[in-house]
């Protein structure tokens, strides 16, 4: 690739990415002595993190009796049993250390008047095993996100990391099936960089643009997942996507779940709480699966409310204008701007929308990527890691609770620091990389942005994220997931189609665009392909010709390839153990909420 002069780098550890998980990776390398470099295409303290809002899952028990196995089992239950229990006892037991590390790095969180960290309760959040829901949710106000990623961002810079910021990465640079570093594109003056590093950590984030309606910022476009399936590698549990109860109708801007926590709840056109008829225990309190099945439900039946019976309402005025103002001036001020509505007087029109994806880039507990193979399904790829949304450790299974992912990008992302430290040395040698080192990336750049078909970016995409709107939602059927990944084959053949009008290499937010597009393409193929093949409801793959969960035969991973726009797919066993002998494996069981 004569044409680009390309800008070479070495360091013990990247980076890419800058939310919550990226940053805590970030510092901890830092600290372990690593020269440790982060790239991110947005400012950090713009990351999708900052958008996080009701709270970190921690049994603290600072406002009740809590127990970390008790959190275990609720994230047990709340995956629907397609969650790694190793993982998850991990993640649970770690969740109170990882809390209180974050308070002594400086997050402010909201204080009880005994000054301790102020916990709310959360869907799916139980005390005792499932009894009633418990208070679990570490907050600040309703900006915890925000509040964490300012912290880890300051402590990152404290331990000397170096960042690249509005650095795109491109592509990873593999070597006989090692990750040897990444490519990245500089937006601000067009220059293209080759990153060399012992390990690569992926903290991308999620694919939520995908879809048409979703709570997630427009940067979430699985730009990890593109790496690695250009890499030859799987993702996994593709077909597990989350839907927010409460994302705001038409805008479709996240109304935290610590809305209901606080005691807010949803009603039909007839001013019923009908949660209590879905969830008699936990109610509005349910996990997110539940209670966004019921509001459709509700609409479906002719029950929503609006001039088209289309959505549902979340009250919040019985609150108090005082509580509201304490507790949730994130979402008050966010009601007002995207819905027009005083949430001390009226209630917020809302709709179950796209938030979170389970599946990712396949990891173990210590966020190495892995290649599975029939011999080995935990076998891992060397120097290659990925923690936070971009990843299925799998603590999520085939749901995530609420507060879970700032849990696991806090704890992961230590994990994936730990994990470098006992692996490798601060500053040892490199090999001197193969001489196409990065071409992949730099070809991929020059074919897009050279790209002259009759088509524009905008119109792929948004062909793309109707049809996953609309063939992979809430519900799901054998006819709609047929007709979704034939639609879906259509639309990824348009993609050599693309035009790109803007042929110049800086702040080309066209190319950007085509980029991320080329991202998203092969995680919408590998979510609907995967949705598919399943043949069972499982957390939020509600499948409605195969409406049960059936262990037998699906409590497996699945695994997609994704090459030239087709989808291959595998499966790989869940584990059912434990990491420890302190708990035992919790075998499936029916969920009641
Ligand atoms: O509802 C919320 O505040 C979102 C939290 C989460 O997704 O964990």
């Amino acid at each position: 690739m004569a044409a680009y002069k390309i800008i070479d780098h070495t360091y013990d550890v990247v980076v890419v990415g800058a939310g919550g998980a990226g940053l805590r990776a970030t510092m901890g390398m830092g600290m372990a002595g690593f020269k440790t470099a982060c790239i991110t295409k947005v400012f950090p303290t713009r990351s999708h993190t900052v958008a996080a809002q009701g709270g970190i899952g921690a049994s603290l028990g600072n406002m009740a009796e809590d127990n970390w196995k008790w959190h275990m089992y609720d994230t047990v239950k709340g995956s629907d049993w397609l969650g790694d229990q190793d993982a998850i006892e991990y993640m649970c037991r770690e969740a109170v250390p990882a809390v209180h590390e974050l308070e002594h790095f400086g997050v402010p969180f909201s204080r009880t008047p005994e000054g301790k960290i102020y916990q709310r309760p959360f869907g799916g959040h139980m005390s005792n095993f499932g009894e009633k829901p418990v208070q679990r949710a570490c907050a600040a106000a309703d900006r915890t996100g925000h509040a964490i990623l300012h912290t880890l961002y300051s402590q990152s810079l404290k331990h000397s990391c170096e960042f690249f910021v509005e650095y795109f990465a491109l592509d990873l640079i593999m070597e006989n099936g090692v990750c040897r570093g990444v490519m990245a594109w500089n937006l601000d003056d067009g220059s293209l960089h080759r990153f060399r590093a012992h390990k690569v950590v992926l903290a991308s984030g999620g694919y939520g643009r995908a879809f048409f309606s979703c709570t997630s910022a427009h940067t979430c476009t699985g730009d990890g997942h593109g790496m690695v399936a250009r890499a030859g590698l799987p993702l996994q549990d593709m077909e597990f996507v989350q839907f927010h109860p409460t994302g705001i109708y038409g805008s479709g801007c996240l109304i935290t779940e610590g809305a209901r926590g606080e005691g807010g709840y949803v009603t039909n056109s007839a001013g019923e709480r009908f949660m209590e008829r879905y969830a008699p225990t936990a109610k509005d309190l349910a996990s997110r699966d539940v209670v966004s099945r019921a509001m459709t439900m509700e609409i479906r039946e002719g029950r929503g409310v609006g001039k088209e019976n289309d959505h549902i309402y979340l009250h919040l005025e019985h609150l108090g204008a005082e509580t509201l103002e304490l507790r949730l001036p994130g979402i008050s001020e966010t009601a007002k701007i995207f819905a027009g509505v005083d949430v001390t007087k009226q209630p917020i029109p809302v709709l179950p929308t796209v938030h979170y994806n389970m599946g990712g880039i396949p990891t173990n507990v210590h966020g190495e990527v892995l290649r599975p193979t029939a011999a080995d399904p935990d076998a891992t790829v060397p120097g290659l890691m990925a923690i936070g949304e971009a990843a299925c450790v799998s603590v999520h299974g085939a749901n995530r609770l609420g507060t879970n992912s700032l849990l696991d990008i806090v704890v992961f992302g230590r994990a994936a620091a730990l994990r470098a430290a006992e692996t490798l040395k601060p500053g040892t040698s490199h090999a001197p990389l193969p001489k196409d080192a990065g071409d992949l990336g730099v070809s991929r750049f020059d074919r897009l942005r050279n790209a002259n078909g009759p088509l524009s970016t905008s119109e792929i995409r948004l062909a793309m994220q109707k049809t996953m709107q609309n063939d992979a939602a809430v519900f799901r059927t054998s006819k709609s997931l047929a007709e979704g990944c034939a639609k879906m084959d259509q639309v990824a053949g348009t993609l050599p189609q693309i035009k790109i009008n803007d042929r110049s290499t800086v702040w080309n937010s066209d190319l950007v665009e085509a980029l991320e597009l080329e991202n998203l393409m092969d995680c919408a193929l590998a979510t609907i392909v995967s949705a598919e093949a399943r043949h069972e409801s499982r957390g939020a793959h509600a499948h409605e010709d195969y409406p049960e969960r059936d262990d037998v035969n699906w409590q497996k991973h699945s695994l997609a390839w994704v090459e030239n726009g087709k989808v291959k797919l595998d499966y790989r066993p869940v584990h059912t153990y434990t990491l420890t002998d302190e708990v035992e494996y919790i075998k499936p069981q029916k969920r009641v909420y």
